[in-house]
Protein backbone atom coordinates (compact mmCIF):
# COMPACT_ATOMS: atom_id res chain seq x y z
CA UNK A 1 0.00 0.00 0.00
CA UNK A 2 1.50 3.17 -1.36
CA UNK A 3 0.64 6.15 0.88
CA UNK A 4 1.68 9.96 -0.07
CA UNK A 5 3.04 11.73 3.47
CA UNK A 6 2.62 15.32 2.97
CA UNK A 7 4.81 17.79 4.59
CA UNK A 8 4.93 21.79 3.87
CA UNK A 9 5.27 23.73 6.59
CA UNK A 10 7.30 24.09 9.54
CA UNK A 11 5.56 22.63 12.18
CA UNK A 12 4.93 19.53 9.77
CA UNK A 13 8.24 18.02 9.80
CA UNK A 14 8.30 16.71 13.48
CA UNK A 15 4.04 15.65 13.05
CA UNK A 16 5.52 13.48 10.55
CA UNK A 17 8.79 12.16 11.38
CA UNK A 18 7.96 9.52 13.73
CA UNK A 19 5.08 8.75 11.54
CA UNK A 20 7.44 7.86 8.21
CA UNK A 21 9.82 5.88 11.29
CA UNK A 22 6.91 3.24 12.14
CA UNK A 23 5.50 3.02 8.46
CA UNK A 24 9.18 1.81 8.36
CA UNK A 25 8.26 -1.20 10.56
CA UNK A 26 5.42 -2.40 7.94
CA UNK A 27 6.95 -3.71 4.54
CA UNK A 28 3.23 -4.05 3.29
CA UNK A 29 3.29 0.15 3.39
CA UNK A 30 5.29 1.63 0.97
CA UNK A 31 5.88 6.11 2.51
CA UNK A 32 6.51 8.44 0.08
CA UNK A 33 6.83 11.94 1.36
CA UNK A 34 5.96 14.55 -0.24
CA UNK A 35 7.23 18.64 0.68
CA UNK A 36 5.05 20.95 -1.05
CA UNK A 37 7.55 23.66 -0.33
CA UNK A 38 5.56 26.06 1.51
CA UNK A 39 8.15 26.82 3.59
CA UNK A 40 11.74 26.69 2.26
CA UNK A 41 14.52 28.35 3.41
CA UNK A 42 17.45 26.56 5.13
CA UNK A 43 16.16 27.40 8.60
CA UNK A 44 12.46 26.76 8.30
CA UNK A 45 12.84 23.47 6.55
CA UNK A 46 16.10 21.83 5.62
CA UNK A 47 17.44 21.85 9.36
CA UNK A 48 14.36 20.32 10.37
CA UNK A 49 14.78 17.44 8.22
CA UNK A 50 18.73 17.20 9.38
CA UNK A 51 17.30 17.14 13.09
CA UNK A 52 14.66 15.24 12.48
CA UNK A 53 16.42 12.53 10.35
CA UNK A 54 13.62 12.71 7.91
CA UNK A 55 14.71 10.85 4.31
CA UNK A 56 14.91 13.83 1.63
CA UNK A 57 11.70 14.13 -0.43
CA UNK A 58 10.89 11.64 -2.99
CA UNK A 59 8.85 14.97 -3.98
CA UNK A 60 9.32 18.15 -3.80
CA UNK A 61 6.45 20.53 -5.41
CA UNK A 62 8.59 23.74 -4.68
CA UNK A 63 5.69 25.98 -4.33
CA UNK A 64 7.32 29.38 -2.20
CA UNK A 65 5.03 31.70 -0.80
CA UNK A 66 2.10 33.41 -2.08
CA UNK A 67 -1.60 34.56 -0.99
CA UNK A 68 -3.57 31.80 0.66
CA UNK A 69 -5.98 31.91 -2.75
CA UNK A 70 -2.46 31.64 -4.39
CA UNK A 71 -0.41 29.25 -2.37
CA UNK A 72 -3.39 27.10 -2.11
CA UNK A 73 -3.83 26.65 -5.50
CA UNK A 74 -0.40 26.46 -6.39
CA UNK A 75 -0.10 23.06 -3.85
CA UNK A 76 -3.11 22.10 -5.37
CA UNK A 77 -2.29 22.12 -9.25
CA UNK A 78 1.11 20.91 -8.79
CA UNK A 79 0.23 17.71 -6.55
CA UNK A 80 -2.71 16.52 -8.53
CA UNK A 81 0.31 15.88 -10.97
CA UNK A 82 1.87 13.67 -8.43
CA UNK A 83 -1.10 12.17 -7.44
CA UNK A 84 -1.92 11.20 -11.38
CA UNK A 85 1.87 10.22 -11.69
CA UNK A 86 1.83 7.82 -8.22
CA UNK A 87 -1.46 6.78 -8.06
CA UNK A 88 -1.33 6.39 -4.14
CA UNK A 89 -3.71 4.31 -1.96
CA UNK A 90 -3.67 7.05 0.85
CA UNK A 91 -2.87 10.60 1.32
CA UNK A 92 -1.63 11.31 4.69
CA UNK A 93 -1.98 15.04 5.59
CA UNK A 94 -1.35 16.75 9.46
CA UNK A 95 -2.22 19.62 11.17
CA UNK A 96 -3.79 22.81 9.72
CA UNK A 97 -1.45 24.92 7.36
CA UNK A 98 -2.19 26.02 3.52
CA UNK A 99 -0.44 22.64 2.53
CA UNK A 100 -2.55 20.34 4.27
CA UNK A 101 -6.01 21.66 3.05
CA UNK A 102 -5.01 22.00 -0.74
CA UNK A 103 -3.31 18.20 -0.62
CA UNK A 104 -6.55 17.11 1.18
CA UNK A 105 -8.66 18.69 -1.24
CA UNK A 106 -6.67 17.66 -4.22
CA UNK A 107 -6.72 14.12 -3.16
CA UNK A 108 -10.10 13.87 -2.49
CA UNK A 109 -11.51 15.30 -6.08
CA UNK A 110 -9.35 12.27 -7.57
CA UNK A 111 -11.14 9.45 -4.92
CA UNK A 112 -7.81 9.10 -2.84
CA UNK A 113 -8.49 8.49 0.88
CA UNK A 114 -7.59 11.31 3.10
CA UNK A 115 -6.02 10.73 6.42
CA UNK A 116 -5.50 13.32 8.91
CA UNK A 117 -3.41 13.70 12.03
CA UNK A 118 -4.49 16.32 14.40
CA UNK A 119 -7.92 16.40 13.45
CA UNK A 120 -10.70 17.60 15.38
CA UNK A 121 -9.12 20.85 16.75
CA UNK A 122 -11.27 24.13 16.99
CA UNK A 123 -10.68 27.35 17.83
CA UNK A 124 -14.38 28.78 17.31
CA UNK A 125 -12.23 31.73 15.17
CA UNK A 126 -12.90 31.60 11.66
CA UNK A 127 -10.71 35.12 11.23
CA UNK A 128 -7.81 32.58 11.96
CA UNK A 129 -6.60 30.73 8.43
CA UNK A 130 -5.84 27.77 10.37
CA UNK A 131 -9.10 27.37 11.50
CA UNK A 132 -10.61 27.02 7.79
CA UNK A 133 -8.03 24.92 7.09
CA UNK A 134 -9.22 22.08 9.89
CA UNK A 135 -12.52 22.64 9.16
CA UNK A 136 -12.47 21.47 5.83
CA UNK A 137 -9.72 18.89 6.08
CA UNK A 138 -12.03 17.24 8.48
CA UNK A 139 -14.92 16.95 6.62
CA UNK A 140 -12.91 15.61 3.49
CA UNK A 141 -10.93 13.18 5.59
CA UNK A 142 -11.62 9.37 5.75
CA UNK A 143 -9.62 8.32 8.97
CA UNK A 144 -9.08 11.13 11.90
CA UNK A 145 -6.44 10.81 14.19
CA UNK A 146 -7.22 12.74 17.28
CA UNK A 147 -4.82 14.47 19.76
CA UNK A 148 -7.39 15.06 22.89
CA UNK A 149 -11.01 15.06 23.83
CA UNK A 150 -12.05 18.41 22.58
CA UNK A 151 -11.19 16.75 19.00
CA UNK A 152 -13.84 14.15 19.67
CA UNK A 153 -16.13 16.28 21.10
CA UNK A 154 -15.63 18.94 17.74
CA UNK A 155 -16.31 16.33 15.31
CA UNK A 156 -19.06 14.17 16.57
CA UNK A 157 -20.80 17.37 16.93
CA UNK A 158 -19.88 18.15 12.85
CA UNK A 159 -20.94 14.95 12.67
CA UNK A 160 -18.61 13.02 11.38
CA UNK A 161 -18.80 8.99 11.72
CA UNK A 162 -17.51 8.01 14.77
CA UNK A 163 -15.83 5.18 13.18
CA UNK A 164 -13.41 7.41 10.98
CA UNK A 165 -12.23 8.86 14.23
CA UNK A 166 -9.44 7.14 16.44
CA UNK A 167 -7.95 9.07 19.78
CA UNK A 168 -4.05 8.49 19.49
CA UNK A 169 -2.12 11.34 21.34
CA UNK A 170 -0.17 13.60 19.74
CA UNK A 171 2.13 12.46 17.61
CA UNK A 172 4.55 15.89 18.23
CA UNK A 173 5.39 14.56 21.79
CA UNK A 174 6.87 11.54 20.15
CA UNK A 175 9.21 13.51 18.71
CA UNK A 176 9.98 15.84 21.63
CA UNK A 177 10.38 12.52 23.64
CA UNK A 178 12.68 10.81 20.77
CA UNK A 179 14.98 13.72 20.66
CA UNK A 180 14.62 15.35 24.60
CA UNK A 181 18.22 13.69 25.52
CA UNK A 182 19.99 14.46 22.36
CA UNK A 183 18.33 18.17 22.44
CA UNK A 184 20.29 18.28 26.02
CA UNK A 185 23.48 18.48 24.17
CA UNK A 186 22.87 21.54 22.39
CA UNK A 187 25.13 24.27 22.97
CA UNK A 188 23.23 26.70 22.36
CA UNK A 189 22.37 28.40 25.89
CA UNK A 190 26.44 28.59 26.47
CA UNK A 191 26.88 30.19 22.87
CA UNK A 192 24.30 32.05 24.03
CA UNK A 193 25.40 33.39 27.78
CA UNK A 194 22.70 32.14 29.61
CA UNK A 195 22.03 30.06 32.52
CA UNK A 196 19.11 27.13 32.49
CA UNK A 197 16.02 28.59 34.34
CA UNK A 198 16.99 32.57 34.11
CA UNK A 199 15.40 33.54 30.65
CA UNK A 200 12.39 33.82 28.91
CA UNK A 201 11.72 32.37 25.02
CA UNK A 202 9.44 34.06 23.01
CA UNK A 203 8.07 32.82 19.12
CA UNK A 204 5.69 35.28 17.68
CA UNK A 205 4.32 34.65 13.73
CA UNK A 206 0.63 34.64 13.68
CA UNK A 207 -0.95 36.99 11.54
CA UNK A 208 -3.31 38.86 14.34
CA UNK A 209 0.04 39.33 16.45
CA UNK A 210 2.52 40.50 13.61
CA UNK A 211 0.56 42.06 11.10
CA UNK A 212 -1.17 44.14 13.02
CA UNK A 213 1.38 47.08 13.97
CA UNK A 214 -0.97 48.40 17.18
CA UNK A 215 -1.05 44.49 18.21
CA UNK A 216 2.88 44.06 17.92
CA UNK A 217 3.34 47.48 19.68
CA UNK A 218 1.51 45.91 22.53
CA UNK A 219 3.67 43.27 22.56
CA UNK A 220 7.49 45.15 22.59
CA UNK A 221 6.23 47.69 24.79
CA UNK A 222 5.83 44.83 27.20
CA UNK A 223 9.10 43.39 26.38
CA UNK A 224 10.40 46.97 27.15
CA UNK A 225 9.20 46.82 30.36
CA UNK A 226 10.82 43.77 31.13
CA UNK A 227 13.72 44.44 29.74
CA UNK A 228 15.42 45.27 33.40
CA UNK A 229 14.05 42.12 35.06
CA UNK A 230 14.97 38.78 33.21
CA UNK A 231 17.11 38.44 29.37
CA UNK A 232 14.11 36.65 26.34
CA UNK A 233 15.14 35.49 23.24
CA UNK A 234 13.76 35.48 20.33
CA UNK A 235 14.05 33.55 17.54
CA UNK A 236 12.50 35.35 14.64
CA UNK A 237 10.01 33.83 12.19
CA UNK A 238 10.89 35.47 8.80
CA UNK A 239 7.22 36.82 8.48
CA UNK A 240 7.41 38.86 11.56
CA UNK A 241 10.94 39.76 10.72
CA UNK A 242 9.42 41.41 7.86
CA UNK A 243 6.94 43.19 10.02
CA UNK A 244 9.67 44.63 11.92
CA UNK A 245 11.35 46.16 9.73
CA UNK A 246 7.70 47.56 7.57
CA UNK A 247 6.34 48.79 11.12
CA UNK A 248 9.93 50.60 11.88
CA UNK A 249 10.15 48.80 14.76
CA UNK A 250 14.03 48.01 14.85
CA UNK A 251 15.56 50.82 16.57
CA UNK A 252 13.08 50.23 19.23
CA UNK A 253 14.37 46.57 19.73
CA UNK A 254 17.75 47.36 18.95
CA UNK A 255 17.49 49.72 22.23
CA UNK A 256 16.47 46.60 24.61
CA UNK A 257 20.21 45.53 26.52
CA UNK A 258 18.34 41.78 27.47
CA UNK A 259 16.35 41.34 24.83
CA UNK A 260 18.10 38.99 21.95
CA UNK A 261 16.58 38.47 18.14
CA UNK A 262 17.72 35.81 16.82
CA UNK A 263 17.36 33.97 12.85
CA UNK A 264 14.92 30.57 13.05
CA UNK A 265 15.79 27.85 15.16
CA UNK A 266 15.74 24.56 14.31
CA UNK A 267 14.78 21.47 16.24
CA UNK A 268 17.53 20.65 18.78
CA UNK A 269 18.53 23.75 19.82
CA UNK A 270 14.86 25.25 19.65
CA UNK A 271 13.73 22.19 21.93
CA UNK A 272 16.86 22.81 24.34
CA UNK A 273 16.29 26.50 24.70
CA UNK A 274 12.44 25.89 25.41
CA UNK A 275 13.13 22.52 27.95
CA UNK A 276 15.63 25.11 29.92
CA UNK A 277 13.32 28.44 29.92
CA UNK A 278 11.83 30.20 32.64
CA UNK A 279 8.82 30.93 30.77
CA UNK A 280 8.05 30.51 27.03
CA UNK A 281 5.55 33.48 25.51
CA UNK A 282 4.01 32.39 22.08
CA UNK A 283 1.25 32.16 20.06
CA UNK A 284 2.21 28.95 18.21
CA UNK A 285 0.06 26.09 18.38
CA UNK A 286 2.80 23.35 18.55
CA UNK A 287 4.46 25.07 21.52
CA UNK A 288 1.76 25.61 23.58
CA UNK A 289 1.29 21.43 23.26
CA UNK A 290 5.11 20.91 23.44
CA UNK A 291 5.31 23.12 26.67
CA UNK A 292 2.58 21.14 28.45
CA UNK A 293 4.61 18.27 27.68
CA UNK A 294 7.83 19.82 29.42
CA UNK A 295 6.18 21.17 32.07
CA UNK A 296 7.20 25.02 31.23
CA UNK A 297 4.61 27.55 31.99
CA UNK A 298 3.67 29.14 28.58
CA UNK A 299 2.09 32.37 28.04
CA UNK A 300 0.10 31.92 24.84
CA UNK A 301 -0.80 35.68 23.60
CA UNK A 302 -4.10 34.57 22.04
CA UNK A 303 -7.55 35.15 22.99
CA UNK A 304 -8.72 31.91 22.10
CA UNK A 305 -7.05 28.22 21.55
CA UNK A 306 -7.68 25.10 19.78
CA UNK A 307 -5.71 23.43 22.19
CA UNK A 308 -7.43 23.70 25.28
CA UNK A 309 -6.23 20.58 27.17
CA UNK A 310 -2.78 22.43 27.71
CA UNK A 311 -5.00 25.44 29.46
CA UNK A 312 -6.83 22.28 31.48
CA UNK A 313 -4.36 19.85 31.83
CA UNK A 314 -1.41 21.35 31.21
CA UNK A 315 0.65 24.38 31.65
CA UNK A 316 -0.36 27.22 29.09
CA UNK A 317 -2.85 30.03 30.26
CA UNK A 318 -3.83 32.63 27.49
CA UNK A 319 -2.80 36.19 27.93
CA UNK A 320 -4.76 39.31 26.63
CA UNK A 321 -3.27 41.09 24.06
CA UNK A 322 -2.36 44.25 26.86
CA UNK A 323 1.11 45.49 27.63
CA UNK A 324 0.05 45.33 31.71
CA UNK A 325 -1.42 41.98 31.23
CA UNK A 326 1.77 40.00 29.57
CA UNK A 327 4.08 42.15 32.08
CA UNK A 328 1.67 40.95 34.93
CA UNK A 329 2.14 37.09 34.24
CA UNK A 330 5.85 37.20 33.40
CA UNK A 331 6.28 39.18 37.05
CA UNK A 332 3.95 35.57 38.45
CA UNK A 333 6.35 33.76 36.83
CA UNK A 334 9.48 35.50 38.23
CA UNK A 335 7.73 35.17 41.86
CA UNK A 336 7.32 31.47 41.87
CA UNK A 337 3.81 31.42 41.04
CA UNK A 338 3.92 29.04 38.01
CA UNK A 339 0.98 26.72 36.74
CA UNK A 340 2.15 23.31 37.29
CA UNK A 341 0.36 20.94 34.73
CA UNK A 342 0.00 16.99 34.02
CA UNK A 343 0.62 15.13 30.62
CA UNK A 344 -2.32 15.13 28.69
CA UNK A 345 -3.89 11.26 28.01
CA UNK A 346 -1.79 9.21 25.59
CA UNK A 347 1.12 12.17 24.56
CA UNK A 348 3.47 9.46 25.63
CA UNK A 349 5.53 9.12 22.73
CA UNK A 350 3.95 6.59 21.06
CA UNK A 351 1.85 8.21 19.10
CA UNK A 352 3.01 7.25 15.69
CA UNK A 353 2.90 3.58 16.29
CA UNK A 354 -1.03 3.57 17.15
CA UNK A 355 -1.49 5.67 14.22
CA UNK A 356 0.05 3.38 11.45
CA UNK A 357 -0.92 0.40 13.29
CA UNK A 358 -4.82 1.72 12.25
CA UNK A 359 -3.64 2.36 8.90
CA UNK A 360 -2.51 -1.54 8.49
CA UNK A 361 -5.30 -2.60 10.39
CA UNK A 362 -8.07 -0.19 7.63
CA UNK A 363 -5.94 -0.84 4.59
CA UNK A 364 -5.25 -4.42 5.54
CA UNK A 365 -8.19 -6.07 7.24
C1 LIG B 1 2.42 29.00 8.26
C2 LIG B 1 1.07 28.40 8.64
C3 LIG B 1 0.85 28.52 10.14
C4 LIG B 1 2.03 27.94 10.90
C5 LIG B 1 3.30 28.59 10.44
C6 LIG B 1 4.52 28.04 11.14
C7 LIG B 1 -0.72 28.62 6.98
C8 LIG B 1 -1.95 29.35 6.64
N1 LIG B 1 -0.02 29.12 8.01
O1 LIG B 1 2.38 30.38 8.57
O2 LIG B 1 -0.32 27.82 10.51
O3 LIG B 1 1.83 28.15 12.28
O4 LIG B 1 3.43 28.37 9.03
O5 LIG B 1 5.68 28.68 10.72
O6 LIG B 1 -0.41 27.64 6.38
N2 LIG B 1 8.68 32.96 4.47
C9 LIG B 1 10.03 32.95 4.28
N3 LIG B 1 10.66 31.73 4.22
C10 LIG B 1 10.01 30.56 4.32
C11 LIG B 1 8.62 30.59 4.50
C12 LIG B 1 7.96 31.79 4.58
O7 LIG B 1 10.66 33.97 4.18
O8 LIG B 1 10.65 29.48 4.27
C13 LIG B 1 8.00 34.26 4.58
C14 LIG B 1 7.38 34.74 3.30
O9 LIG B 1 7.51 36.11 3.24
C15 LIG B 1 5.93 34.37 3.46
C16 LIG B 1 5.72 34.54 4.96
O10 LIG B 1 6.95 34.14 5.54
O11 LIG B 1 5.10 35.17 2.69
C17 LIG B 1 4.62 33.71 5.52
O12 LIG B 1 4.76 32.33 5.14
P1 LIG B 1 3.44 31.41 4.99
O13 LIG B 1 3.83 30.01 4.66
O14 LIG B 1 2.46 32.08 4.09
O15 LIG B 1 2.77 31.47 6.43
P2 LIG B 1 3.40 31.40 7.88
O16 LIG B 1 3.20 32.72 8.53
O17 LIG B 1 4.77 30.81 7.87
Amino acid sequence: MRIMNVVGARPNFMKVAPIQRAMGQYPQLEPVLVHTGQHYDEKMSKIFFDDLELPQPEVYLGVGSGSHAKQTAAIMVAFEDILLQYQPDAVLVVGDVNSTVACALTATKLHVPVIHVEAGLRSGDRRMPEEINRIVTDALSDILFVTEQSGLDHLKQEGIAAEKVHFVGNVMIDSLRFYQEKARQSSILTDLGLSPWEYALVTLHRPSNVDDKAALQTILSAFSELDPQLPVIFPVHPRTRQRLIDFGFQNQIESLTNFRLLPPLGYLDFLNAMQHAMVVITDSGGIQEETTALSIPCLTLRENTERPVTITLGTNQLIPLETGAIVAAVQEILAGNTKTGQIPPLWDGHTAERIVKVINHVYHA
